[in-house]
């Protein structure tokens, strides 16, 4: 198999599996998958969702690291583009489907619950990610402006676990595993941050001024 087919082919299975979760509620439509309350569950799914692709954007750095594959660099925008579309699919709903515009009450929502303040405050800040993200875009910007502000997805990834936090009524077990897997990675990124920021024995001149790695 040639290196260009290779890189085609594991293109369209991270497309694939990216895609799958919209594919699932498609099945499930169709074999009566989708509970009793299917707006609320298709709500929640793509809530959940955006969350989980939030973590395997952030896990991509690290894994590349850990497996030696730092050919899986390559599909983090992608993913973490996916995040953001989960995430906007699931405002989405909120605001067509479960609220049918009714700005009042979104507006109320977004002031006198705190789950849809932080919520809505994590969508704001992907917005300008996903933005930058474009080849175009990104190449107008300093590569040490860019990657601050995409360092942001850390703490979106944490506002979406205490938005979880606090709309699950009782049983507070998933959101806490979410809350743990985003508390390792970021846990790694500041290790590496910290490992890279000083300076190694030996190794001449400090690394202080030099950009840290994105991501
Ligand atoms: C980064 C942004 C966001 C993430 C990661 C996220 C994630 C989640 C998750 C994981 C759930 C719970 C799913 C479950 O219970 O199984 C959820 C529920 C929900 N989210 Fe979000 N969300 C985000 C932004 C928003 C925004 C912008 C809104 C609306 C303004 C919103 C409104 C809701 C609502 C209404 C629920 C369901 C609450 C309920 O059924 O009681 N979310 N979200």
């Amino acid at each position: 198999m040639t290196r260009q087919t290779k890189d085609r082919l594991i293109s369209a299975l991270v497309w694939l599996l990216c895609v799958m979760p919209l594919l699932l509620f498609v099945w499930q439509g169709f074999t009566g998958g989708l509970t009793a309350n299917p707006i609320e569950y298709i709500l929640r799914e793509l809530g959940l969702w955006g969350l989980r692709f939030l973590c395997i954007t952030l896990a991509i750095s690290p894994l590349a690291k850990l497996l030696k594959m730092p050919v899986l660099m390559r599909y983090r925008r992608r993913v973490g583009l996916w995040a953001f579309a989960y995430v906007a699919l699931h405002l989405i709903m909120y605001v067509a489907v479960d609220q049918q515009f009714g700005w009042s009450f979104i507006i109320e929502d977004i002031v006198k619950r705190p789950y849809i303040t932080i919520g809505m405050a994590a969508f704001v800040l992907l917005v300008p990610l996903a933005i930058t993200s474009a080849n175009r875009i990104r190449r107008k910007m300093r590569v040490r402006s860019w990657r601050r502000l995409h360092q942001l997805i850390y703490l979106i990834a944490v506002m979406g676990v205490v938005h979880y936090l606090l709309l699950v009524k009782a049983d507070i077990r998933s959101p806490l595993i979410y809350g743990g897997i985003v508390a390792v990675l970021l846990g790694w990124r500041l290790v590496m941050r910290f490992r890279v920021a000083r300076p190694r024995p030996g190794s001449g001149a400090p690394s202080l001024d030099r950009p840290a790695r994105s991501l």
